[in-house]
């Protein structure tokens, strides 16, 4: 297990209230996350009181994590940490209301037994967060305490506008944490390490070399439980306002004046604000065939499983440059990269044939998977007489390092801010805002939903989108396996 630096944790022990306690996201990611944090020494102490609409009690809530780290815990999860992980677990169904969660807090405060803070997790939809709130406030648990707010953060302008507003009767900014947990990802920090701690690639990042940005987020994934959610959400609002926009601000923002959370939201915010407006012709949108007959949907939902969509950022960096992002369930591969096409070379030399520029353009690919891999494709000479040209890259795989046991999972990393009050990696209300704002045509008049088989990589617009240029996925050419040992 990876040895804890000092200074990575919080200064004091934690209650963690945790809202939607039995949801998808904290049986997937949330329970994981603060058992391994808590388990490997991170927080000093932790006790959590998980609060949801099921009717169950501590013990009922202790099943719910045991099944979810067997589930979803990559590590080994052994008895003795399991037991005292156990032991700090407390529930309250929402309906005992304030006073009963207010006592479950208080129970958890005394037996730590000393100065502690409070972190209230909200992994709830975005029309419950308000009374998830509100709850709060009436227990009196406002005090010492941060508010992890999940996403979507509202679902349009006027209702992130208003969240923000109620939100702040009850918390200061600087207790808000609007958690986008791709930037909790290692590959997406490294972005910024590659950026800017190298004079290599920083000065062709602009307009003048760089011909087109593609961030490609397809999922193998269904919507398995969450149907009901997704159908009052859909990739757009639960893919790209959030996750890709916020990689495509780390990919595209200026350098910072430091290392620090306002100036880096200020760096991003001015990303958000060049943005062009989201164009509905722009945008393809698709639904996979058999969406409809599952539980919790519409059988005449339009709603999409599918978005492709080209937008622009108008300043002197980008001006020109589109950007295209697409992300979608039940696609050909499960695959999270940023491929950085750049121009091609304003004449060629080389003979008709000779297969220069028949792969693509050249072009540096960031993976996102937390195995982080990054390449640099290029064309050369293949060997032998004549001159023929042969797509060739460089890569670096994360693997290689032998550190990949110390990376954080995204949630872990942003939880371990959270409690320690660090909001670099979070997101503020003008720039959520911005994007609703951003997306205000294409929510009011999205073009209409093309069916796709499940495996497929989308409708077959999508080629329209992007054309003359192509998508990068899926590769020609696998990664290369890590270690040297090809493929
Ligand atoms: C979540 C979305 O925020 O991110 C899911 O709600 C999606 O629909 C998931 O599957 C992808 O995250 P990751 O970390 O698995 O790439």
């Amino acid at each position: 297990m990876a040895k804890i630096p000092p200074g990575v944790g919080p200064r004091f022990p934690q209650v963690v209230v945790l809202f939607g306690a039995t949801g998808d996201l904290t049986r997937r990611k949330l329970l994981p996350g603060l058992y391994h944090l808590a388990s490997a020494g991170f927080i000093p102490a932790c006790r959590i009181v998980g609060v949801s609409l099921d009717d169950i009690d501590a013990d009922g809530f202790r099943r719910v994590a045991r099944a979810a780290l067997a589930e979803y815990f990559a590590r080994e999860v052994t008895d003795s940490d399991w037991a005292t992980f156990a032991g700090n677990l407390d529930y309250v169904p929402l309906a005992a209301g304030p006073e009963a969660l207010k006592a479950a807090v208080q129970r958890a405060e005394d037996s730590i037994g000393r100065e502690s803070r409070r972190l209230h997790y909200l992994s709830v939809p975005p029309s419950s967060a308000l009374s998830a709130v509100r709850m709060l406030a009436a227990a009196g648990l406002v005090e010492r305490s941060r508010i992890v707010m999940e996403k979507p953060f509202g679902t349009d302008l006027a209702s992130a506008v208003a969240l923000n507003a109620r939100l702040h009767e009850v918390f200061d900014e600087q207790q808000i944490f609007r958690i986008d947990h791709f930037l909790g990802k290692e590959p997406a920090q490294n972005i910024l390490a590659f950026r800017f701690a190298n004079g290599l690639f920083e000065p062709i990042w602009n307009r003048n070399f760089i011909d087109h940005v593609q961030i490609d987020v397809p999922e193998t994934l269904g919507l398995g439980r969450r149907s009901a959610f997704y159908e009052q959400t859909g990739a757009y609002r639960d893919m790209v306002v959030t996750h890709l926009f916020q990689i495509l601000a780390f990919m595209a923002m200026e350098p910072p004046t430091a290392l620090e959370s306002a100036p880096i939201s200020e760096e991003k915010n001015k990303v958000f604000r060049s943005m062009l407006p989201i164009h509905p012709g722009d945008v393809v949108r698709g639904q996979y065939t058999g969406y409809r007959s599952e539980d919790g949907v519409d059988p005449e939902s339009e709603n999409e499983t599918f978005i492709a969509l080209k937008c622009f950022i108008d300043n002197w960096r980008w001006a020109g440059v589109p950007f295209f992002l697409r992300t979608g369930k039940k696609l050909a591969e499960g695959q999270r990269i940023i491929s950085i096409a750049f121009r091609e070379p304003p004449k060629s030399m080389f003979p008709a044939g000779s297969g220069v520029g028949a792969q693509g353009p050249d072009h540096l690919t960031f993976d996102l998977a937390d195995a982080s891999k990054m390449s640099l494709s290029f064309y050369g000479k293949r060997p032998g007489p004549g001159m023929r040209l042969d797509k060739l890259s460089l890569q670096f795989a994360m693997h290689d390092t032998g550190l990949l046991g110390d990376v954080l999972e995204a949630y872990e990393r942003l939880i371990l801010d959270a409690m320690r009050g660090d909001h670099t990696l979070f997101n503020t209300a003008e720039g959520i805002e911005r994007l609703w704002q951003l997306s205000t045509s294409l929510l009011e008049a999205p073009p209409p939903v093309r069916l796709y088989e499940p495996g497929s990589w989308g409708p077959k617009s999508i080629h329209q989108l992007i054309a003359p240029q192509a998508w990068r996925l899926p590769f020609e050419r696998a990664w290369r396996r890590p270690n040297g040992m090809g493929g």
